[in-house]
C-alpha cells in the first residue's frame, strides 16, 4: 500500500500532460512540499503520485487534488493549490 495524505496530490503523466511538461509540476510540488513520490507531507495533508491519462487531454497538464481537478497548470500555481487545500477556511472536501 503506498502511503496517501489527506488531500492526495495526482498529477497526470500521459502523453499530452507529460508534453505540456508535467515532470516540471511534479518537481515544482516536490519542492513545495518537500516530499518525494510516493510519500506524505509531514503534517499528513498531501502525498504525491502520478497518473495515467485521466481524459482530460484537452485541458493538460492536468493536477488532481482528490477529487478537485485543476487544468492548465503552470508552476506558479502550484503554490496557490497547496494553499487552497492547507488553510484550515479551506471547504476543499
Ligand atoms: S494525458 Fe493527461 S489528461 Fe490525457
Amino acid at each position: 500500500m503506498v502511503p496517501r495524505g489527506k488531500y492526495p496530490i495526482s498529477i497526470c503523466m500521459g502523453t499530452a500532460c507529460f508534453v505540456k511538461e508535467a515532470e516540471i509540476i511534479v518537481d515544482a510540488f516536490k519542492q513545495q512540499l518537500k516530499i518525494e513520490l510516493g510519500e506524505v507531507s509531514f503534517d499528513g495533508l498531501f502525498s504525491i503520485d502520478t497518473v495515467r491519462c485521466v481524459g482530460a487531454c484537452g485541458l493538460a497538464p492536468i493536477v488532481l487534488v482528490g477529487e478537485k481537478v485543476f487544468g492548465n497548470v503552470t508552476i506558479a500555481q502550484v503554490p496557490d493549490i497547496i494553499a487552497e487545500f492547507s488553510s484550515p477556511r479551506s471547504t476543499a472536501a
